[in-house]
């Protein structure tokens, strides 16, 4: 049962929910371009919304202003951006085919010298354009969102929107994060949930069983949640 403010929405596989999720982000991107003028979205790390960026690369290049999309991400990892653990790098690659403009990618400086270094001029950059339309996460099997994870002292960060993470037990270990009031202020946040590694997780979080969990800290005040799951991991 998902809990007040929340929808899940399950699908046959991977590429059912990607397919499903790639639809309503575009369709919501249209609404955003005629009431705003532009799209602002946070892409999400990992291996989970590949399917969905190759989906929006092939089905939806021709049926959207990709010009109009600031493209942001939930987190990053703190190597170079040709790095095979770059989420940003991973994901242009995939939405290359898209005529998105390079002033419109706001991904965090991994050129820097600090991840702290990192994490303020992206801050700085983000805050420009916060509150984003939408924002897309996975879950980890332990409940973790972008780089937050459980107990981790960024987790109680309640002022930054992005800040340094040093000790991530998900290598590799430095990375950079949008913070729970980032998250908190979208008006949109889309868990893109596969496998049934996901399962218990997903189970504490919509149950509402774990309000420590980082991914049941994702309570926008005024933005919908959506969870875009398989079977795998729904059931
Ligand atoms: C990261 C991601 C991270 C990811 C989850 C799920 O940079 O590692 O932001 O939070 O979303 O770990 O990863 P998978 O989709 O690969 O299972």
């Amino acid at each position: 049962m998902a809990a007040a403010g929340t929808e899940l929405r399950v699908f046959d596989d991977l590429a059912a929910l990607s397919d499903a999720a790639a639809r309503a982000l575009v369709d919501a991107g249209k609404i955003a371009v005629a009431e705003r003028g532009r799209f602002t979205l946070a892409l999400a790390g990992g291996e989970t919304p590949k399917t969905l960026y190759r989906s929006l690369a092939a089905e939806h290049r021709d049926d959207f202003s990709w010009g109009d999309v600031h493209l942001f991400w939930s987190d990053e990892r703190f190597v170079p951006r040709d790095h095979p653990e770059s989420n940003a790098g991973a994901a242009l690659a995939l939405l290359r085919p898209l005529s998105l403009r390079e002033e419109n990618l706001h991904a965090p400086d991994t050129t820097l010298a600090r991840p702290e270094d990192a994490a303020h001029r992206y801050e700085d950059e983000l805050a420009r354009f916060h509150p984003l339309d939408a924002v897309l996460l996975g879950i980890g099997e332990d409940g973790h969102v972008a780089s937050l994870f459980p107990r981790a002292p960024e987790l109680e960060e309640t002022r930054r929107l992005v800040v340094a993470v040093h000790d991530a037990p998900k290598p590799p270990p430095e990375r950079i994060t949008m913070t729970i009031p980032a998250l908190n202020e979208a008006r949109a946040v889309h868990f893109l949930v596969s496998g049934s590694g996901k399962r218990e997780a997903l189970r504490r979080v919509l149950s509402g069983a774990d309000p420590s969990l980082p991914a049941s800290r994702i309570r926008p005040r005024e933005g919908t949640v959506i969870f875009w799951a398989d079977r795998e991991a729904a059931w």
